[in-house]
């Protein structure tokens, strides 16, 4: 039984989510559902995406979430989820650009073709999203756009360049479109997380090692969870962060 907050603000509030069937984007469509946010999201991966609404159902949330199957790298494809999305659920308040992929590569072997692929995997979708939904929210003078950034970059370690490069260039799109949007009432943050036990991390990437590495740099001592993550990103698309905007927020357990 956990003790999170809920925001009245999210009650009916209509969320849209990449990436939202595994990971941290499954744990963030759970979380907005729980708080009562109508929540459609965007993934490549199906089967993955009905197991977060199954488990949304379970959990009683008032709406249950929508799903477009969506590759990010086709930037038709996300706009015309953008605008299926809020026929459907009647207006987007909220976006979180979540979705990325953190294969590691040596610089060495970088091709222009690879480098193209990490930008428009890890970073690209990012604008177009908010292209896509930002005038409505710019028109109803209220907005919130959280994009999910990565301390990678600050790690200063060579295991994923066009990553950490993709990544730090996610805080320039914040920077840049919170000065723009914000005359007009729409937020723009990037939330980044420490190393967080995803399925995809504990099957790729996590050792005993790696792990101890960690706890030694983290000043908390165990694991940052998904759901502990979403709950910064929930205070941020809620009213209750409208006074924070152009920031980036680490959710680490104080490793950086
Ligand atoms: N987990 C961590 O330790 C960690 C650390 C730093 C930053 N992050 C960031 O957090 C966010 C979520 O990471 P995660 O660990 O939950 O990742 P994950 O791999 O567990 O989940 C990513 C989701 O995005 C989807 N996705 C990826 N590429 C896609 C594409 N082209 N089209 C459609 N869907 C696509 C995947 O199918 C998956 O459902 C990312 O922005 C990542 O950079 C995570």
């Amino acid at each position: 039984m956990t003790r999170y907050a809920s925001y009245p603000s999210l009650v009916d509030r209509g969320v849209f989510i990449t990436g939202g069937a595994a990971g941290i984007g499954s744990a963030l469509v759970e979380q907005f559902a729980r708080q009562g946010s109508k929540v459609a999201f965007v993934d490549r991966d199906a089967a993955a995406a009905q197991a977060t609404i199954d488990r949304c159902r379970a959990a009683e949330a008032a709406h249950t979430p929508v799903f477009f199957e969506v590759d990010l790298l086709d930037i038709d494809a996300l706009r015309a989820a953008c605008v299926e999305a809020t026929l459907q659920l009647g207006s987007i308040g909220v976006l979180v650009n979540n979705a990325a992929n953190d294969d590691r590569h040596d610089w060495r072997d970088m091709t222009v073709e690879y480098f193209d692929d990490r930008i428009n995997t890890n970073l690209r979708h990012y604008f177009f999203a908010i292209q896509a939904l930002a005038p409505a929210m710019l028109e109803a003078g209220d907005g919130s756009i959280v994009n999910i950034g990565s301390s990678s970059y600050l790690m200063q370690e060579d295991m994923f360049p066009g990553y950490a490069i993709a990544k730090s260039a996610v805080e320039g799109i914040t920077r840049t479109m919170a000065r723009t949007f914000g005359p007009h009432g729409v937020r723009v943050n990037t939330v980044m997380p420490g190393w967080v036990p995803t399925e995809r991390q504990l099957a790729k990437w996590w050792t005993p090692e790696g792990e101890a590495g960690t706890m030694r740099d983290q000043a908390i001592k165990r694991r940052i969870l998904p759901d502990e993550f979403a709950q910064m990103v929930l205070f941020l698309a809620a009213d209750d962060g409208a006074a924070c905007t152009a920031q980036h927020f680490l959710v680490d357990g104080g490793r950086f």
